[in-house]
């Protein structure tokens, strides 16, 4: 199943057989974590742990991101983990993005975990199975990219986005209003980087050459624009 294919299948797993995956196949998922992109200036640094290193997290493993505390570097989590998310989910394992699970000794620069192992969960079985917001209130366009994008996971599954599409650029805004746009949290700056990678993803199925992604973040603003030909 291919990355794009996954969007439409995969969910939150958080039931897990507790037996360890094998050293092939944990070093098949560090494969995939070394060469997994990363935005433009951006370099988060990614490591495999195992259950007995981990609090409140059900999986037997758990991939701990580490990045500078601000905002592009949290962007940059969501948009490189969402890959592997989706590459564990469309290659059989079950996953999960996990705010609440810790390490049990955090590093000063660990941000979030992605929680892996196997499952006896099943994928959805396509689009309809999303609790999520209509496409029309996250885009101003209904299009294939907007409803890949639409399905991205979320903390809290708050979906606290707003895709707005011009002439071969799209640009995903925090959707705080005035000055909601201030509170966005750690998690909702992973998420923007998570549905980027929906966004990615879905424009690359369509043939589209990615262009640039450009974070504009400041004291009141928030968001990426990807541009493409
Ligand atoms: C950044 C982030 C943090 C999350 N943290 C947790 C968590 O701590 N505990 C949990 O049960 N789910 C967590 N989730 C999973 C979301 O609740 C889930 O993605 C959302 O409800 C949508 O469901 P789905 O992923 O099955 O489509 C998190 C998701 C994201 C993207």
């Amino acid at each position: 199943m291919t990355l794009y294919e996954t969007i439409f299948t995969r969910r939150s797993v958080r039931k897990y057989d507790a037996t360890p995956l094998t050293d092939t196949e944990l070093a098949a998922i560090q494969q995939v974590l070394n060469g997994v992109k990363q935005l433009p200036g951006q370099s988060a640094n990614f490591e495999i742990a195992n259950a007995g290193k981990l609090k409140s997290v059900a999986a037997p493993h758990a991939i701990l991101a580490y990045s500078p505390d601000n905002d592009a570097a949290l962007a940059n989590i969501g948009y490189a983990l969402q890959t592997v998310d989706l590459w564990l989910q469309g290659n059989g394992y079950g996953s999960i993005w996990m705010g609440m699970g810790k390490p049990i000794a955090p590093k000063p620069d660990y941000r979030i975990l992605l929680a892996f192992g196997k499952t006896e969960i099943p994928l959805r079985s396509g689009e309809s199975g999303y609790k999520r917001k209509p496409v029309s209130e996250i885009s101003n366009e209904d299009n294939a990219i907007a409803r890949a994008a639409r399905i991205a996971p979320s903390a809290a599954n708050l979906q606290p986005w707003q895709l707005n599409f011009s002439q071969c650029r799209v640009c995903i805004q925090y959707n705080g209003k005035g000055i909601g746009k201030l509170f966005a949290g750690k998690m909702q700056k992973i998420d923007l980087g998570i549905i980027l990678k929906h966004v990615e993803l879905a424009l690359e199925q369509e043939s589209r050459k990615i262009i640039a992604i450009t974070p504009k973040i400041g004291a009141k603003i928030f968001e990426m624009e990807l541009a493409y030909e």
